[in-house]
C-alpha cells in the first residue's frame, strides 16, 4: 500500500489534499512545465487514495489551468502563467499593486542616503567578535562543515530557543514545536505553501509587510485587509471578515508593526486567538524586531496567550542578532509540524548547519544581550535625529517605540512614487506608502522611513535633501 498524504487541515476532502500534493510540488518545481505528471494508477497507488479521488483531483487542476491533457498520454505541467494576477487585475488592491515597485526593487536602488532598508548598519554590529567565535567553534566541532543538518534544525539551537523562549517569555514549547527557517521570509513562505491552497482568503493588516502579500498571491490566494490604526486592529471589523469571508489564515505583525511601528495592545492580544478559534482562522505572527524597543518591552506575544493552538510565531533573530546567519524559527504546535517539514526539505532540505551552530554560540552567550541593549540605544539616538528633522515639516507621524521604521503621511497631493524617482537623483532611497498598502488611495502620500541604516550624519544629510524635494514638489 502507498504512503498516505500529510496534511495538515483535515477539514480537507481527500480529493483536495491531492490537488495540495500536487500544487506543492509543482510550484517546488518537482515536475517543470510541460512535464508529464504520474499517471492517476501510479498517483492512486503511491498516496494510497481511490483512483477516482486523484481523477477528480488532475480534473480540479485541470480547470484551474495548473495542468492540461494530451490525448491517450496523460496529464502535463501547465506553463507558468501570470494569470493569478490578471485575472484579479480588475481588483483596485491589486491594479494599485501592479503599478508599483516591490519592496524588493526599491531596496536594490543604490542610495548613498539610505532610508529604503529596514536593516542595522554593520558598523553597529560586534563583527570582531563573531570572528573570534567563529574560530573557536570549528575548533570545537572540527567536522561541522561535512555535515548536513537536520531538515527540522539542529536539537541543540531548537532545544536552546524552546527552553529560552519558555523561561524568558512564558512560551511552553519544546523542541518539537521549533523548526529553523533561513529568515522570517521562508518562514512566511513555508507556511503559505502548506496551509494556503488557490482560492483561499488570507486575511493581512492594512498597510502591511509588502513580500508577505506577494507570498501569499503567488500561492493562489485572495487578500482581504483589515485596518490597522494607533489604537490596534478593528476587532468587530476583524471577527465580521472571519464571519464573512472565512479567510485561512490572519498574517498579522502585531509588534513594531512594519511599517506603522504601532504595537497591539494588549487586550487585543488576548482576545485574537479566541476569535482564530471560533471562526477556524489560524493566526500567522511574524515577530522580527522583538527586542528592538526605546522605553518599554513590547507587550507578550499574542502566541502566548494562544491556548487551542491556532497561532503560528515567526521570531527571527536575522535582522538585528546576526543578519548574515539568516536564522529565524516557527514555533508552533506539532500539528502544523509534518506539513511544514515537507514544504521546508523540498526547499532546502535544512539550514545550514554551520549557521545555525554559530548562531547557537552567541545566543548563549552574555554578550548578545549586552549587544542588542546597546543597538537598541544607538538606534533610538539615529531615531530621535530622523525625527528632528520631521519636526520642520508640517508631515505627520507617530513616535516610534521601536522597531526600525517610521510611517509618515505627507499632505494631499502629494506622490510618494514620484517623490522616489526625485529623490534617486539625489541619491536618497525610502520606500513609497503603496507598497504596503495596495489597497488605499491614501497610501501614494505616505512613504517609510528606515533609521536603522544610514549613521546620523547621513540622516541630516538625506532628509534635508528629501525635505527640500518634496517642497519643490508641492
Ligand atoms: C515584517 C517582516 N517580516 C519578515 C521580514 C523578513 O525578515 P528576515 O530577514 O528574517 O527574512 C521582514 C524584513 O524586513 C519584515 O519586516
Amino acid at each position: 500500500m502507498g504512503k498516505t498524504i500529510m496534511m495538515t487541515d483535515n477539514s480537507l476532502k481527500l480529493y483536495e489534499q491531492v490537488v495540495h500534493y500536487l500544487v506543492v510540488r509543482i510550484e517546488a518545481g518537482e515536475w517543470t512545465e510541460h512535464e508529464k505528471l504520474p499517471s492517476v494508477r501510479s498517483l492512486s497507488e503511491l498516496l494510497g487514495v481511490h483512483r477516482l479521488t486523484v481523477f477528480k483531483a488532475y480534473q480540479e487542476l485541470k480547470e484551474r489551468g495548473n495542468v492540461y491533457v494530451k490525448d491517450k498520454s496523460g496529464y502535463y505541467v501547465s506553463p507558468a502563467d501570470p494569470a493569478p494576477i490578471m485575472d484579479q487585475a480588475d481588483d483596485p488592491a491589486v491594479s494599485a499593486w501592479l503599478h508599483w515597485d516591490s519592496l524588493d526593487r526599491v531596496q536594490s536602488l543604490e542610495a548613498e542616503f539610505q532610508f529604503s532598508k529596514s536593516l542595522i548598519d554593520p558598523a553597529l554590529l560586534p563583527n570582531r567578535y563573531w570572528g573570534e567565535l567563529m574560530r573557536d567553534l570549528l575548533n570545537h566541532y572540527p567536522r561541522l562543515l561535512g555535515t548536513y543538518s537536520t531538515n527540522q534544525g539542529d536539537l541543540e539551537l531548537r532545544s536552546e530557543l524552546a527552553s529560552h523562549l519558555t523561561s524568558r517569555e512564558r512560551f511552553y514549547i519544546s523542541a518539537d514545536e521549533v523548526l529553523i527557517t533561513s529568515g522570517a521570509q521562508q518562514a512566511i513562505d513555508l507556511i503559505a505553501r502548506s496551509l494556503v491552497k488557490p482560492g483561499d482568503r488570507v486575511l493581512v493588516e492594512r498597510p502591511t509587510y509588502g513580500p508577505a502579500m506577494e507570498i501569499f498571491r503567488k500561492q493562489g490566494a485572495k487578500l482581504v485587509f483589515t485596518d490597522i490604526t494607533s489604537e490596534g486592529y478593528d476587532l468587530d471589523q476583524i471577527e465580521l471578515l472571519m464571519k464573512q469571508e472565512k479567510p485561512k489564515l490572519f498574517y498579522m505583525t502585531p509588534t513594531f508593526q512594519n511599517p506603522t511601528g504601532i504595537n497591539i495592545p494588549v487586550e487585543q492580544r488576548k482576545q485574537l486567538p479566541e476569535l482564530a478559534e471560533q471562526y477556524g482562522c489560524f493566526l500567522v505572527e511574524d515577530d522580527s524586531t522583538y527586542d528592538i524597543y526605546f522605553k518599554e518591552k513590547p507587550p507578550a506575544p499574542i502566541f502566548t496567550y494562544d491556548t487551542t493552538g491556532h497561532t503560528l510565531y515567526i521570531r527571527s533573530y536575522s535582522k538585528y542578532v546576526v543578519p548574515g546567519l539568516r536564522i529565524a524559527a516557527i514555533m508552533c504546535r506539532p500539528r502544523f509540524m509534518p506539513g511544514l517539514q515537507a514544504i521546508k526539505s523540498l526547499a532546502d532540505n535544512g539550514s545550514p548547519l554551520l549557521n545555525q551552530k554559530l548562531f547557537l554560540r552567541y545566543f548563549q552567550s552574555p554578550r548578545m544581550y549586552q549587544h542588542i541593549s546597546k543597538l537598541c540605544t544607538a538606534i533610538q539616538l539615529r531615531m530621535e535625529v530622523m525625527e528632528k528633522c520631521l519636526k520642520e515639516t508640517d508631515w505627520r507621524w507617530t513616535t516610534p517605540q521601536g522597531g526600525l521604521n517610521i510611517w509618515v503621511e505627507l499632505p494631499e497631493g502629494m506622490d510618494t512614487g514620484k517623490l522616489l524617482h526625485r529623490c534617486m537623483e539625489h541619491s536618497v532611497a525610502f520606500v513609497p506608502g503603496t507598497v504596503f498598502d495596495p489597497s488605499d488611495p491614501g497610501a501614494s502620500r505616505k512613504l517609510r522611513l528606515s533609521y536603522s541604516y544610514a549613521h546620523e550624519q547621513q540622516i541630516y544629510e538625506g532628509m534635508s535633501r528629501l525635505i527640500e524635494l518634496a517642497h519643490k514638489m508641492t
